[in-house]
């Protein structure tokens, strides 16, 4: 699966500009990627994830990382041009909560870019997924059956600005959000 993702993660971080915000950057795999002109804040709220991270960081300056609960973050509102989550809001509590937060600290105008895997829609596979969900949740605490996209529209994002893009079939989803 991950080498499928490398290409989408070439496509997130390639159009990252100015102020960016990685929220849940687990081990980095993400930071390879990131043009050298781009500010990058990596967040994780698992010191050993930032820990793991740190140390793809070492030849880069425009990045740095901190542990930091996604749903309660420190920043100011409006401080970022661009948000980048991957297989994140699979995991992230009260993921609600976390994109509302996302929402306060991109600044109006500037995009959110999420490479998430979520529940199928198609009513079959939908429903295996809800029965399997237990058994992902118990050995790594992430859920194959979040509704990332109508998580969005509870986190008040304009459904106009919301941009999908299936990478496989309708489970992984590159995302392109412009913040309200
Ligand atoms: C499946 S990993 C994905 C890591 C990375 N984004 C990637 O693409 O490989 C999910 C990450 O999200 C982090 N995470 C989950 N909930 C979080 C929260 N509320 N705040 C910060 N990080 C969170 C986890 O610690 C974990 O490192």
């Amino acid at each position: 699966m991950e080498r499928g993702l490398s290409k989408w993660r070439k496509e997130l971080t390639k159009e990252a500009e100015g102020r960016t915000l990685e929220v849940g950057i687990g081990t980095g795999k993400n930071i390879p990627y990131y043009p050298d002109d781009v500010e990058v804040t990596g967040i994780d709220f698992s010191e050993r994830m930032v820990e793991i991270a740190g140390k793809k960081t070492n030849d880069k300056n425009n990045i740095r990382l901190q542990v930091m609960d996604a749903e309660k973050m420190i920043f100011e509102n409006n401080s970022f041009d661009t948000v980048v989550t991957s297989c994140v809001f699979c995991s992230v509590p009260d993921p609600v909560q976390g994109l509302k937060e996302i929402r306060r600290v991109c600044k109006s105008g500037g995009k959110i870019l999420m490479m998430e895997h979520v529940r199928s829609n198609k009513k079959v596979v939908g429903k295996i997924m809800d029965i399997l969900n237990p058994i992902p949740l118990h050995l790594y605490g992430a859920n194959i059956n979040r509704q990332t996209y109508e998580n969005l529209l509870k986190a008040e994002f304009d459904p106009n600005n919301i941009q999908v893009e299936y990478i496989w079939s309708d489970i992984v989803l590159f995302m392109k959000i412009i913040n309200n």
